[in-house]
This record gives C-alpha cells, structure tokens and sequence, in this order.
C-alpha cells in the first residue's frame, strides 16, 4: 500500500512538475515550488500532495485542540483557530497550582453584538466592516481561522444559540452571512460557516435526530450555507453535532459531499463540530475533512487499516488534503510570519463595536414620543433594574468574547447625560445567579418598592431587563419566554409609579411581554450589544442617533402561537419540523396570528413615505431580470436610517408557497426632506421554489406581487408582474 502510495505520488509530482517549471525558473533556486507565493495554488497543492507520505496525510486529519497539525518535515503550519461570532474567542490555559490541571485564562479582544443584533442592523456594509475587524484582531492574536459566523435559522425562540445566529429569514441570514465572511476572508483568515445543518436547539443537541423534508432544508435551513459557499467564497464549513434525517451530520454523504461539495461546489474543507465524530469509514467517506478538537476517529490507527483494506480510497484522503492545502495556501498561510503583531480593541475597533451596536437597536415601542429623552422635556431620571450596571455583552459559551471595557448603560448615561439630568439608580431585582456579594440582604419584595419609590421621584424611568449569558447560552435552551428572575414584576411595579417608564431589553431572542407591554409608553432592545452596549443605548436614549434596527425574528406574544409549538423540543430522541416551510413570520402570515411585534419591525424618531413603486418589465421572460423602482422620503425633521425590505408573493403556483418571503432589502439613510430613490433587481431566485422531485429551482409562470414596506406587517406598496412561459 505504501509502495503504491509512493508510486502515485511521484507520477502527480512529474506531472506538477511540468506544469510548475516556469513559475520555478523564475525564482530562487531550490525553492520547493508549494513554497513559493507566485505558484498558482492548484499547482503549490499538487507539488505539496506528492512529496506527503500517506502517514503525514493522514496525520493532517485531525486537530490537537484548536489547531490543526502542523508538519515541520515538509513545513506545513498549522491553522489556528479561534471561536466566535461576537469577536475573537481565545483561551490560554494556565497551570493549576500544585495540579496537573488547568484553568482557561480568556484573552481580551473586542467584543461586537452577537448575531441576532447584527442582523437587526440590516446594514450589510457594517457587517462587511465588523467581519473585516474581527479578521484583523485574529490576525494579530496570530490565529488563521475564525469558528464564525453562526447561520443557523431561529427557528424556535427558546433555542439557546438563537443569539449567536442572524434570523428566522434564510434571506435575511444569507445576506449577513455572505457580508461577514467577506469582511474575515479579506484580513486573509478562513472564515467557517456553521453549523451544517439544522442545528437549532440545544435540547439534546449532540443526539437529536432532526427530520426535515428536503424542500423546507433548500428553502429554510440551507441558503445561508449555500450563500456563504457560493457568494462569500467561505474557506470552512462546520458539520453540526445533531443527526439530520437519521445521519449524523458529520457521517452524511447526501449533506457533505452530494449537496456541499457537488452541487454547492465548496472547494474548502468541512471541519467537525467538537467531538461530533461517531465513526472512521463512514466519517471519512461522507465528506468531513478534519476531526476537532482531536483524532478520536479519524486518526492513523483507525484510518490506516482502512486504507489498506480499500474501505477508504487513498483519492478520499487525497481530496481532504487538497481542501485543507487549497484554504491555507489561498490565505497565504505558508507565506506569512507566525504573528503580525499589532494591537487589539484600539479606538478604530471599538467604534465599529459601537456603530454596529447602535445601529442594532430596535425601537420597539414609542407611545407619545417620549424618546428621545431631551433636557427641555425631563430633568430627572431613573435607572432601575439588574442590566444598567452590567453590560450585557453576550451569550453565553463558545461564542463569549472577554472585552477590555465593557460599558454599562449607566456607565454610558451617566458619560453621557450625568450632567444634564439628575440621575438616580435602584436594583430592582437581582438576576438569578449573578455575583451580589456587597448587597444588603434585602427581600426580592423590598428591591422592588425600593425602585418603585425611586421611580416616583423622577420625571421618567429607564428599567433595564432581560438576559444575561447564563440565561441565554450555548449547551441549553431556555425554560420559559418570560424575563427570568422577577423582573415583569419589576415593570409592573414601576410603571405604576411612574406613567414615563421605559423599558430597555438586553435579550438575544423574544421574550413574551404581555403582563406589562401596555403600561409602558417605550420599549427598545439592545439585544446583547457587545462591549460598547452601554454607549450605544445612551446614544439611542438620548437621541444622539436615530433608532434604524429592525427585528431578524418575530417576537411573539404567546409560545403557542409559535411555529414550533407541538414540534417542539422532540421525543424519544428525535424532534420532526412539521410545520415545514412555516418558520417565523411565514407561519405568522399564513395562520393570521398577531405577533406582539412582527419581523422587520422597528421604529424611528423620523417618519418615512415609501411612493411611486415601479416594476418592470410587466411581463417577464424566464430568466429575465425584474427591475424594482421606488422612491423613499424622509417625512419628519431628523436624519434616519431605514431598511426599506422588498417581499414576494407568488399568487399561482402548482405547491403550496408562504403568503411572502423576503427577497431584497436595502438601508438608506435620508436627511429631513430627503427623497431618494431604492432599486432592487430580482432574479430566479427571488421567484422559485425547491422542487426536491427534479432537485432544482423551479419558477413557475404566472403573476407574482411584489411587496414593499417598512416591515413584513407594514406593506407600504404593491405591484405584480407576471412570469410567462
Ligand atoms: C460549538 C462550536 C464551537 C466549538 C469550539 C462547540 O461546542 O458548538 O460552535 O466553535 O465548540 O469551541
């Protein structure tokens, strides 16, 4: 076997050889053609394959932590990876004293809003820049490849990783997806999209066998991957602990190699979740490329045997190295020092923390236009509840970023306003299992009178609620939807006592807000707003900055009402999407339910006017383009950002179709007076549907409205334009 191995490789070797001559020729002799930076990569690759051993091949399969294994024979380094999405995710482990064990010591790096807050921002440029500066802080903390973005749809809303990913909408998620990998790609570190496919609960989430009908998956749960493989370039995939139709995701040839690498064309490498291998031969076959964190399956002693026995091809092998060869050369992984030093959360990183957090806002509610708070309306305010002192910068698990600076929001007013308003503070309540020492030992009951009377004094006041990471978190899902530890009760109780109360959420995923959502004029959420949170919410408050987020998910106003309920966590091991195409607002659509605010949704302390909507042509030829037109005015007196959001309906079709899905947004910023005109230009995809049967995208004729508003339950325009045969 390892004769013919040999053999092979000189014959591939002679024949790089020729192909590499001129590109040698014109360098420094001696130098290995793979180690040369002006050799076509496919060529560095081949040259590099032929002088492995199949031992140093399969050596490369499989990772020693967060790092991949690097060859000082042949000089292959190895890929350092850090987690994400939020920022830069490092460990170092220090000795334990007097132990053989160690303690995880987080390296500070700057910390952005997570997932679900950066597609609030509906601000594809922003994400591009945030995805851009967490590839430089990588590169400088000398990692190659970031474990982010998280694509996964939110498909129910106590999912404990809903924080970390984008959206309900595989549009929406597609698009900030593509944005943010492009940014990591272009600081030339591999960007890893995750996690391949349908991991959306954390309820048994390393067994569950997750049954979805192929259309939903192409329709649903696959585009974002799909995008982030065919629009962004993404260098890595991450196949997901759970089973999908009865395969793990790690061992599924339908989803590794027949939908991933042949139909997508994904020229990168599929990397395992951590620990999600179950077996050798079928592992290596269905298409995953490198086990993390270590060889526990795809090692040399499992996987030799294999080899030798023909059960795996050497080609197999072969191919995973090239995928792997294909990422390092391409970010010039062979050709660069260890570290380029330099530093992380410099003034310049954190600004984009802050306008990316900013622009994440969502004013939810704001009843009489009492925000934004200004000194010739309010002189005194209230800051209550457990989330003004602490800045809740994310979720919990591998996604927690440890910031240099975290702010709070009263860090942040007090910077802000300390000066102009007389600001008070109370507790209010205590969030369960956050560190109170130095608290007087007071009663939940006392904390709250105690705010409920600070709250009387003033002229309005702020309560800041919500999550915090050990609410919302990797490895488990929510229990209930409601604020945890008492804090309705703390509304309640301050909006009886003071008429001007404002709520300021810090939740990465809808909570239910029914027992107080009437008494309050204002609520916003500021979602898990990385480390400039607290900044970001004065801004809003104050009216520094104009409220532009959007909701990426509809917040309910009853669990029953969601799409998930009664499919919900699973049973006996398995948990079936029956309500099929109908996540998040399509089920809202389709059912007429009342969300307490619908997806898309989000505020402004400016008005908009969306006019003279134009498509055309008004008979489309298959695979002709449609050109929307409109024009979006600016109405009130300040400056504003609006995502102008675009769906489609398709009024005659032959299968059942949600009432609309989104197909093109755009955020436009308009000073007071201002007109400018959106256009938007659909394609195929805009107007298909997966039909699994033929395995293709299929538009059919006939007419198709377009619908243009300012959120999915806030159409402003419609046309139609029909498709002909
Ligand atoms: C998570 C991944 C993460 C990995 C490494 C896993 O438990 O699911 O998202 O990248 O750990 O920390």
């Amino acid at each position: 076997m390892k004769t013919s191995l040999r053999c092979s490789s000189i014959i591939a070797a002679a024949i790089v050889g020729g192909l590499i001559l001129n590109a040698r020729s014109q360098d420094e002799p001696g130098l290995s053609p793979y180690k040369n930076p002006r050799v076509p990569v496919e060529q560095r690759i081949e040259d590099l394959l032929a002088r492995m051993t199949l031992e140093e091949k399969v050596e490369m399969l499989s990772g020693t932590g967060f790092d991949s294994k690097p060859n000082a024979r042949l000089g292959i380094p190895a890929i350092k990876m850090a987690d994400g999405p939020q920022g830069v995710r490092i460990n170092f482990w220090r000795p334990r004293r007097g132990s053989t064990r160690t303690n995880a010591v987080p390296v500070p790096s700057t910390a952005f809003p997570c997932g679900s807050a950066l597609a609030a921002t509906w601000d594809t440029d922003l994400i591009q820049q945030v995805g851009r500066t967490i590839g430089q802080e990588a590169r400088t903390l000398n990692k190659d490849m970031m474990l982010a973005p998280c694509v996964n749809i939110q498909r129910e809303p106590q999912g404990g990783r809903n924080f970390e990913s984008y959206s309900e909408d595989p549009y929406l998620a597609s698009r900030m997806a593509v944005a943010y990998i492009k940014g990591v790609q272009s600081q030339d570190v591999i960007a890893t999209v995750k996690h391949f496919a349908a991991n959306n609960q954390e309820f048994e989430r390393n067994t569950i066998n997750v049954k979805v009908d192929e259309r939903v998956l192409h329709e649903i749960y696959f585009p974002a991957f799909r995008a982030a493989v065919q629009e962004a370039g993404v260098w890595s995939v991450m196949s997901a602990y759970n089973k999908l139709n009865g395969a793990w995701c790690s061992e599924n040839p339908h989803l590794l190699t027949d939908v991933l690498k042949n139909r997508w064309g994904f020229k990168g490498f599929v990397v395992s979740d951590w620990g999600a291998v179950h077996s050798t031969v079928p592992t290596a076959n269905a298409g995953l490329d490198i086990e993390m964190p270590r060889g526990e399956f795809l090692t040399t002693e499992l996987l030799s045997p294999a080899i030798t026995s023909g059960e795996v091809k050497q080609s197999v092998i072969d191919d995973k190295i090239r995928r792997m060869l294909r990422a390092m050369f391409s970010i010039g992984l062979f050709d660069r020092p260890e570290s380029q030093g330099g530093e992380v959360d410099t003034p310049e990183q954190r600004a984009v923390a802050r306008t990316a957090a900013t622009e994440s806002i969502v004013l939810l509610k704001n009843a009489g236009d009492v925000l934004p708070l200004s000194p010739q309306k309010v002189r005194s305010i209230a800051l209550i509840g457990p989330n003004a002192t602490e800045a809740r910068v994310g979720g919990g698990g591998s996604a927690m970023v440890r910031p240099v600076n975290p702010v709070s929001p009263l860090d942040g007013i007090r910077l802000r306003a300390g000066t102009i308003f007389k600001l008070t503070y109370a507790l209010g309540c205590e969030l369960e299992g956050e560190n109170t020492e130095g608290l007087p030992a007071q009663t939940q009951a006392d904390l709250i009178n105690e705010a409920a009377s600070v709250a009387a004094a003033a002229d309005v006041a702020v309560v800041f609620v919500g999550d915090s990471a050990r609410v919302e978190s990797e490895g488990f899902d929510r229990k209930s939807l409601e604020l945890p530890s008492g804090q309705d009760e703390l509304i309640e109780a301050v909006s009886k006592t003071n008429k001007n109360t404002i709520v300021v959420l810090n939740v990465g995923a809808p909570v239910l807000m029914g027992r107080w959502i009437d008494q309050v004029p204002a609520v916003m959420n500021a979602w898990f707003g990385g480390e400039e949170v607290g900044n970001a919410i004065a801004t809003v408050l104050f009216g520094d900055a104009n409220p532009s987020g959007k909701l990426p998910v509809t917040f309910l106003k009853d669990w029953k009402d969601s799409p998930a309920y009664g499919h919900y966590p699973g049973e006996n091991g398995a948990v079936d999407y029956d309500e099929g195409l109908y996540v998040g607002y399509r089920f809202f659509d389709k059912h007429n339910i009342e969300p307490q605010f619908p997806f898309g949704h989000g505020l402004s302390y400016t008005t908009f006017e969306y006019s003279d909507l134009k498509v055309s042509p008004e008979r489309v030829a298959p695979g002709q383009p449609v050109q929307v037109r409109l024009n979006v005015r600016n109405t009130g007196t300040l400056e504003g950002g609006e995502a102008v959001q675009l769906y489609v309906h398709d009024v005659q079709c032959s299968v059942d179709r949600p009432v609309k899905e989104l197909k093109a947004f755009r955020k436009v910023t308009l000073k007071p007076g201002e007109t400018q005109p959106v256009s938007f230009t659909l394609d195929k995809s805009a107007l298909a549907f997966y039909d699994a049967t033929k395995r293709d995208w299929v538009a059919e004729p006939g007419t198709f409205e377009v619908l243009v508003g300012s959120s999915s339950r806030d159409i402003r325009l419609k046309a139609t334009f029909e498709l002909t045969k």
